[in-house]
């Protein structure tokens, strides 16, 4: 696939006005993206855990306007958030080439995020995937009916993650799972830095139902935002070795998952987690996201993992907060960890749990 196959044919039929909604969730990458180039191309593979409860739900509605400018407004938990919409602009902005329609239409998104606003968790990947699924849903509808390429659900699933691409990269594995690729590797079949991609290999049931409970050391907006974050790895001096080393991980993650080696899948996750971070210390300017909790949080995991001999684990996206890992055997014994040990480490003692899922969906 190139990126003029996301080019659509002249649309065939008009639709006055009507309403779409679809739901996205948000995603943990175990290899992550730092680091991008181009137009939202990375410079590494990824590999991440869709998830199944953090989830933007929206809804588009629009109605037929003769052509000129973009007109749209967002609505979040039904106020007006003029905040997001110079983000929305350059987003539409990016997408105009493959949804000729954008400014054919006055839209209103209005959308909602299942975990709080305030709770540092990042919402982009759900809101950017929900948003790019409603914009193919409607596309689909002016499409020619009989045209099998547009029409078939993989066009539309894989152009819905070139969409949210656009709009942030890390959305573009939200649409699929419950383990998505995105950025091209030689040895992942089908993977392109395009779009994601569901991982085509063998996944051991150790794997099933992965938990992952996101624990909220600080809900604060983020002092460096994740575009300002990737921009710095440009003059990072580590940053081709970390390309090369995220690129090899993502390699070794394959046997892991076939063999199920839960020790190896721990080694890896947690060294990504630190060298995401590290790459943070080493930009210039230099900047922590972490704060002493996550580090309490972490020193915490470490223990339990040596006195009890569990397979939960920790990684962190570009924020405080912590995801705790663990395989669905356990779900038990580690929540009662975190609820004893690792909760007092909270804002407010509060968390969310969380496992894999399978991506969007129509509401
Ligand atoms: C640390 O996808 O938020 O979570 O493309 O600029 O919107 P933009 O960045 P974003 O970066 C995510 C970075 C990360 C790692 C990851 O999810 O792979």
């Amino acid at each position: 696939m190139t990126i003029q196959d996301f080019i659509p044919p002249p649309y065939t039929k008009m639709i006055e006005n009507a309403s779409v909604s679809y739901q996205s969730p948000s995603n943990i990458a175990l290899v992550k993206y730092w680091g991008k180039h181009g137009e939202q191309l990375p410079q590494n593979a990824s590999i991440s855990f869709t998830l199944s409860n953090c989830k933007s739900e929206t809804t588009l509605d629009f109605k037929k306007k003769t052509k000129g400018g973009y007109d749209f407004k967002v609505y979040l938990d039904g106020h007006r958030e003029k905040e997001f919409e110079p983000k929305i602009e350059k987003f539409f902005n990016r997408v105009a080439p493959y949804l000729p329609f954008i400014n054919e239409y006055r839209f209103v998104i209005k959308t909602q995020n299942t975990f709080p606003h305030s709770s540092g968790i990042a919402s982009s990947a759900s809101g950017m995937s929900a948003l790019a699924m409603c914009l193919v849903g409607l596309e689909s509808q002016l499409n020619d009916p009989k045209n099998e390429r547009l029409q078939n659900k993989q066009y539309q699933l894989q152009k819905a993650s070139f969409l949210a691409r656009l709009g942030s990269g890390s959305a573009a594995r939200s649409i699929n799972g419950p383990l998505v690729v995105w950025g091209a590797h030689p040895k992942i079949k089908g993977s392109s830095d395009l779009f994601g991609t569901t991982y085509p290999y063998k996944v051991h049931d150790n794997f099933t139902n992965y938990h992952d409970t996101i624990l909220l050391v600080d809900k604060a907006e983020k002092q460096v935002s994740s575009t300002v974050g990737h921009d710095l790895m440009h003059n990072n001096p580590y940053a081709k070795q970390r390309f090369e080393k995220a690129n090899s991980n993502l390699e070794q993650l394959i046997s892991i998952f076939e063999t199920g080696d839960l020790d190896s899948f721990i080694a890896l996750v947690e060294s990504e987690a630190l060298q995401l971070h590290a790459m943070m210390m080493a930009s210039s300017p230099y900047f922590i996201l972490m704060k002493p909790n996550t580090l309490k949080i972490i020193d915490s995991i470490w223990g339990f993992r040596k006195a009890t001999n569990s397979k939960v684990c920790f990684t962190l996206d570009a924020g405080a907060n912590v995801h705790v890992l663990y395989p669905s055997s356990e779900k038990q014994q580690v929540q009662q960890f975190i609820k004893n040990e690792l909760s007092i480490f909270c804002k407010d003692g509060s968390y969310i749990d969380d496992f894999t899922g399978t991506g969007a969906s129509t509401i």
